[in-house]
């Protein structure tokens, strides 16, 4: 019944508006009567999710497991995000990673989800689960398996092979998920799992994707999962909304719960530069009706965006649009997009990706090459850019203002500027109040000083207001924060710590900018302003204290008296602000990162980084008698501001020097191409069945690579035939992936190399090389071609058209006239790809590290390869064409304690291209960390994660560089860098990795 009257409310709320007022028409699609969906601690209605019967914004940044093949510092990432105010994190999980075979299922080492989900929850951490079995996320086959590709039922629908092997995924999975739900499993186990996604991006709605998701759904349920299920919409185009009856209000399926994705806000074009792209769409309370790009595609449950973009992949042969995407998608454009989103009551958010990290090893899809920082708030160095002081600024209002879960429109308010909207939403419950306040388109760029005039819950106020540029501005007014009445403030509320003896609230705005709070009081209160320029006035008649001031620096003022409990107020400029942590009962100013802190009996232990020398302040709810920062302790002296101060400046990372890469060797690692290559063990090419939605000539055997076993990396052929005068040239069709390419060889000379084009950003994946044979293909007697075709990853399925089974390997290989009829010398072909196929044995680098190069095949890349017997090397020297290995040792020392990224850089790292023509598969200690193209670029610089590497001790590297021989091309300057150095990160252990 209150809902009925308050969606009356609503209803009522005028929708014309003066002149001056918001542009936006609130279209209130919420449906207020729809019932709460209750599944345990989970619950939700049309405006939120709750947990524990309790509102909240979810608040949510992704990361892929399978990223970074480093379980501890998985941690690292998460305590990262946790530190910077998220409540959640979501994850994918990649089907293919986890599948090296039909019936074959591995879940350990560093595809150990169970120590994920255990870890998120020890983070303090919400866990969405993303399992797919179809997730997309740029991965080869969109995290398809390999053994996938052979089946010929169509993928991501009813089919029933295929819903055979999506259960075998989900039986798998599911298992684990079940026992870390927020429900428990019934069985003893709990978690912090709260919401699981079906699919991803099914844009196909016939009856058999219908009985799919149902059968997805089922299956879910079947398997334990007692949390809400819902599904990923590639934009709000309402597909898989879950269907409410109108009589019953009961969910009839697909799903529980509707989400989007949305990746606005712009591009970062080909050239790098950052475009302004355009405003944030309202997609939901103030956007238009109707079921496309409408608020009504799910009336019924909350605004959820299950991916809204944080950043964006970059593409082989761009110019590098990581840092350009961290820019575009950088400061401010988290205020204004994350802020209109959450205006229009999308109060669940995740972001993709909060940290990208790297697609090791043959983990790509064609679109991207090896890094997938994407631009994200934590680099792949793991180290957070400046956008992630915006999003802790945002989480920290989302966690001082609870009331900002379940706003509604509140109708219009008065502008004085016609440049300006402002968002006015109310809180049902509280009447708490969010202005968002932002340009009109909110990409506008003016500077405008304006007044916003609003009957706020404590009176009619007009309120002076600044806006400079792209900027939006989250203000509160009429809510409760520690003790204290907080009328409204121009500056925006990052922290409140509630205590007993002095609650601290901590605002901001931006440098120089005037603000205006006002609180209210019973009485006049004692304003002492302990640091900088506050200038108060109290009104009897009212009892506000009004204080007027610019950001500025860090302002310290204490208010007592006037019927409250006392104040501290800290007022900062925007960066200063940023350089607070709030983590549980404390406040700290000063580190690089708080990553936790914990009070027992009166000793606080934090622990975090520092970039360098740094003072510490900081405040507590509870009463702290000593320090200790990460273990050691810390000498304080209490403020005058009420906290404790460091005695001296907590210490900064030391330096440290890298080795130079010397002493290398080298060894011809193209052996297949010689014409008395062994390769009696070698798979002969069949007619066995073909899977692939790739058109070949008719009556071609099947010579794709998938069908023999083998889905990552390179794979060789060798065919014999007869020499003759029709043996003129040959045309070799292939699929290879972004930038794949293809080298042929005849009777152990190089023919030639072909290279897929870029094409970018739509990769091109197959491709015709056409070669005219050597004079010696005429000569009577047995020749044998040799072809490497390196296989840069599967098409991802993304609109579920089986694009994953496109052919890799050869097609077709055609050997005849130059003119004349047809193709018509036969050719007798033989396969070898990565060692074992599907059956490979190195089970714990596992399904992504290796291909069918002869060195991978003979463990050349590992650390204990015996390489006395190669000679000497330098880079820079010529190379035969083919695969040339090179593999050196080197230590390294980085001081314990500190937490340094190391990465391999190859030649001129400002430049995207080399002017030279070679590839590198980049081997550290066995785990191969990337693929450095020279010629197509961009990527020049290969992270290289501890746990992986050996931060204090020995190390090995294996580089097996390819080329067509051609004089210049050659391995250009190797070296390690230091990426980012400081003194904290996560303990790791030894044992704990995985060399
Ligand atoms: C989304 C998709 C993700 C990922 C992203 C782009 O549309 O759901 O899996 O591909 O785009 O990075």
């Amino acid at each position: 019944m209150r809902a009925l009257l308050l969606a009356a409310a609503i209803a009522a709320a005028p929708l014309v508006q003066a002149s001056t007022a918001v542009a936006q028409t609130a279209q209130a699609t919420a449906d207020l009567t729809a019932p709460a969906q209750t599944f345990g601690r989970v619950s939700y209605d049309a405006r939120s999710l709750m947990i524990n019967g309790k509102r909240l914004v979810i608040w949510s940044s992704e990361m892929h497991p399978f990223r970074l093949p480093s379980p501890e510092l998985w941690r690292d990432v998460l305590q990262k995000m946790k530190a910077s105010g998220f409540n959640t994190v979501a994850f994918y999980f990649d089907w293919g990673y986890h599948s090296p075979k039909q019936g074959v299922y591995d879940f350990t080492g560093i595809r150990d989800l169970d120590r994920l989900l255990k870890m998120s929850e020890e983070e303090g951490l919400y866990v969405i689960v993303r399992p797919g079995p179809y997730a997309n996320a740029e991965l080869t086959r969109g995290g398809f398996p390999g053994w996938l590709v052979n089946q010929r039922a169509p993928s991501r629908t009813d089919s029933p092979d295929y819903l055979a092997a999506a259960d075998e995924w989900m039986t798998q999975i599911n298992a684990i998920i079940a026992r870390h739900q927020i429900n428990g499993d019934g069985k003893g186990n709990q978690g912090s799992v709260i919401l699981y996604q079906i699919e991803n991006e099914l844009a196909l709605t016939t009856p058999a994707h219908r009985r799919y998701m149902d059968h997805l759904y089922a299956k879910a349920r079947a398997d334990g999962i007692n949390v809400p299920i819902f599904h990923n919409d590639q934009g709000r185009n309402g597909y898989w909304a879950p269907e409410t009856s109108p009589v019953d209000k009961v969910v009839h399926g697909p799903v529980d719960l509707y989400a989007f994705d949305g990746y606005p806000g712009g591009t970062c074009t080909v050239g790098g530069q950052t475009t302004r792209g355009a405003a944030a769409p309202d997609w939901g309370f103030y956007g238009p009706g109707g079921a496309k790009g409408g608020a009504s595609a799910s009336p019924s449950t909350p605004g959820f965006m299950a991916e809204i973009g944080g950043g964006w992949f970059d593409y082989w042969g761009s110019n590098g649009g990581y840092e350009c995407n961290a820019r575009q998608r950088g400061e401010r454009f988290q205020r204004v997009f994350y802020g209109v989103n959450l205006a229009n009551g999308i109060t669940l958010q995740s972001i993709y990706v909060g940290f990208g990290g790297t697609s090791w090893g043959w983990l790509a899809a064609p679109v991207v090459f090896t890094s997938y920082d994407y631009g994200a708030a934590i680099s792949e160095a793991r180290e957070l850019r400046v956008k992630a002081e915006e999003m802790k600024q945002l989480a920290g209002l989302l966690e001082s203002v609870p009331d900002l879960a379940g706003m509604i429109p509140a109708g219009p308010v008065e502008i004085s500027s016609p440049n300006i909207q402002v968002y006015h939403n109310r809180s049902l419950e509280t009447d708490a109040r969010f202005l968002l306040v932002t340009h009109k388109p909110s990409n506008g760029q003016t500077n405008d000083d304006f007044t916003v005039t609003a009957n706020l819950p404590d009176g009619r106020y007009v309120v002076p207001m600044t806006l400079n540029g792209f900027d939006a501005k989250w203000l509160v007014a009429g809510v409760d924060l520690a003790g204290q009445r907080l009328v409204y403030s121009t500056s925006e509320v990052q922290a409140v710590l509630p205590s007993a003896r002095q609650p601290v609230a901590l605002m901001y705005g931006r440098k120089d900018e005037p603000g205006q709070t006002v609180l209210r009081f019973a009485s006049a209160p004692n304003v002492t302003v302990l640091d900088g320029q506050v200038r108060s006035a109290f009104e009897p008649a009212t009892g506000d204290l009004k204080l007027d001031y610019a950001h500025q620096g860090l302002a310290r003022v204490k208010i007592s008296g006037g019927g409250r409990p006392d104040l501290l107020l800290l007022i900062g400029e925007e960066k200063e602000a940023a350089r607070f942590w709030r983590q549980g009962d404390v406040l700290v100013r000063g580190p690089a990162l708080l990553r936790h802190a914990r009070i027992e009996r009166g000793q606080l232990l934090l622990t975090g980084d520092t970039r360098e020398a740094t003072p510490l302040e900081l405040w507590s709810s509870q009463p702290v008698r000593s320090v200790r920062w990460n273990g050691a302790t810390v000498a304080t002296r209490t403020t005058a501001s009420g906290g404790l101060e460091a005695r001296s400046a907590l210490p900064g990372p030391a330096d440290f020097a890298l080795p130079a890469l010397t002493n290398w060797r080298a060894a011809p690692g193209s052996p297949e191409a010689k014409p008395d290559f062994d390769d009696r063990d070698w798979q002969t090419i069949d007619n066995r069945a073909y899977a692939s939605n790739t058109l070949r000539p008719d009556g071609q055997p099947n010579m794709l690579m998938d069908a023999y076993g083998f889905h990552e990396g390179d794979v060789w052929y060798r065919g014999r035939f007869e020499g003759g005068p029709n043996a003129e040239t040959i045309e070799l069709f292939y699929g290879a992936g972004g930038a794949g390419m293809l080298q042929l060889f005849m009777d152990g000379e190089l023919v030639g190399q072909d290279e897929l084009p870029t094409g970018m950003p739509r990769p091109i994946t197959t491709g015709m090389a056409r070669f005219t044979l050597p004079d010696a293909a005429r000569t009577p007697g047995p020749h044998v071609l040799s072809v490497m075709v390196r296989n840069n990853g599967h098409n991802w399925n993304l609109d579920a058209n089986d694009f994953h089974k496109e052919a890799r390997g050869l097609v077709s290989a055609s050997v005849g006239p130059r003119s004349g009829p047809g193709f018509s010398v036969p050719v007798a072909w033989k396969i070898q790809g990565r060692q074992g196929g599907e059956d490979f044995t190195d089970t714990v680098r596992g399904v992504a590290n290796n291909g069918g190069l002869f060195g991978e095949r003979n463990g050349w890349h590992l650390p204990q390869f015996d390489d006395t017997r190669w000679s000497a090397a330098t880079v820079g020297q010529p190379l035969q064409p083919g695969v040339t290995w090179y593999r050196t040792n080197f230590d390294l020392n980085v001081p314990q304690g500190q937490d340094a990224s190391i990465a391999l850089a190859f030649g001129d790292i400002d430049k995207p291209r080399s002017d030279t023509a070679y590839r590198v598969l980049i081997f550290v200690n066995g785990w191969h960390m990337g693929q450095f193209i020279a010629n197509v670029g961009p990527q020049r610089v290969f992270t290289l994660p501890e746990g992986i590497l050996n931060p204090r001790g020995h190390n090995s590297i294996a580089l097996a560089v390819s080329t067509d021989g051609a004089p210049g091309n050659v391995l250009e300057d190797v070296r390690l860098i230091i990426q980012r150095n400081v003194r904290g990160g996560v303990q790791t252990t030894t044992e704990g990795s995985h060399r």
